[in-house]
């Protein structure tokens, strides 16, 4: 019997990806998807790509998906909600489920559990935390990185910590590298959702590429705190972020000095990465420069790396939507519920986009 998949964010570009990987998992059905703006309103109208797939669903209110968790003794709820939004619903639909006696597992894709104080959360985003007593019950790590079980639910990292955390924690949880990492991060518009405003917008970011908040990004704590939580490094990480004239992937660059005592050969250092990630089945380290359109769309996340004797650099190419967000939510839901980690998600990436 399938598990029936509850989605938050309903018209988003996230919760899209999600309706298009569930609509192929063998073992997660979907049973619901709320959309704050629409209820009531046909799902395949807002993704339209998605129409063969979806029949006749539409999206549900708040009211009638705390109905539904309620009667569903498991069920695997996603939230694709906007960070400030997605903690306090979450937490109503569970404690809606907990009166109920019902036992939903949760992964959040926003930022809002990604914290484990109150205190940090807002000291970032510049608002108070909307269910802090839950935060307890939320682990956050990329799948590669916490091989025990969450206890109770998950906070997806976001894309761009993804793929510098994919690229960084090997070099600190091996000891080869000083604990100062400079990021460069490169990112299609999808990550910015659906709603266009300047600089995120198509016309503003075709034929051009820029950056944005550098060293001040918000999801250098976020960072900073999973690589710390995994390889018990406090490192600095120095992140760049740019804006790409591209739809969908993300490719980040991780720069840093080898240790004092440590000589590593580019061969040696792609070894190290091969072992670090050798059960880790969407994590691939390539011979080449990864590139994005070979995962675009996918769940895998390609690496290469170089030694040049005193700097390594380690390159990490993911899909922003897919292994960054919805995919590697569903890679966690696999493992929450008990199933094989790579369940609905081995699907290649087209190529040609
Ligand atoms: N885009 C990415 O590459 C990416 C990667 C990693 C993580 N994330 C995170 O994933 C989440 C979704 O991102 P996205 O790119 O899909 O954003 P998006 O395209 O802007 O979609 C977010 C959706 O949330 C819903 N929403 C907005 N305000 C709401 C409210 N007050 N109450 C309830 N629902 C509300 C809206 O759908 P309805 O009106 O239909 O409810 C909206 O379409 C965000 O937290 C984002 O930080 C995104």
């Amino acid at each position: 019997m399938k598990t029936p998949a509850l989605i938050l964010g309903g018209t988003g570009y996230v919760a899209g990806e999600l309706l298009r990987l569930l609509v192929a998992h063998p073992d997660l059905e979907i049973a619901g998807i709320l959309s704050d703006s629409q209820p009531g309103e046909s799902v395949a109208k807002a993704f339209p790509h998605l129409a063969p797939a979806l029949g006749e669903l539409t999206f549900c209110s708040e009211a009638e998906l705390t109905a539904l968790i309620s009667t569903l003794p498991i069920s695997a709820l996603f939230s694709a909600a906007p960070h400030g939004v997605s903690a306090a619903l979450i937490d109503r639909l569970l404690e809606s489920a907990e009166v109920a006696g019902t036992a939903p597992r949760v992964v959040d894709i926003s930022a809002d559990y990604r914290y484990s104080t109150a205190e940090a959360y807002a000291a970032v985003y510049h608002h108070a935390h909307g269910a802090a007593a839950r935060i307890k019950d939320f682990v956050c790590a990329v799948p590669e990185h916490l091989r025990t079980q969450p206890a109770k639910h998950v906070a997806h990292p976001g894309c761009f910590a993804t793929a510098t955390l994919l690229a960084s924690v090997p070099l600190l949880a091996e000891k080869l590298v000083s604990p100062t990492i400079f990021v460069s991060g490169i990112t299609g518009s999808t990550g910015s959702g659906r709603k266009p405003v300047d600089g995120t917008h198509h016309p503003v970011r075709h034929s051009d590429l820029y950056s944005y908040n550098a060293l001040s990004h918000r999801h250098i704590p976020e960072i900073t705190a999973c690589a710390a939580a995994v390889s018990g490094i406090e490192a600095d990480f120095a992140f760049v972020p740019h804006s790409a004239p591209i739809a969908r992937g993300i490719h980040v660059t991780v720069q840093a000095t080898l240790a004092p005592g440590i000589t590593i050969t580019t061969a040696e250092l792609r070894d190290k990465l091969r072992a670090f990630y050798s059960h880790s089945p969407f994590v691939r380290v390539l011979e080449s420069a990864p590139r994005i359109k070979d995962v675009v769309a996918s769940n895998y996340a390609n690496l290469s790396a170089t030694s040049n004797g005193r700097t390594i650099a380690v390159m990490c190419v993911l899909d922003n939507l897919n292994k960054g967000a919805a995919g590697g939510a569903v890679q966690w839901m696999n493992r929450l519920l008990g199933l094989p980690e790579h369940r609905g998600l081995t699907a290649v990436a087209p190529g040609w986009t």
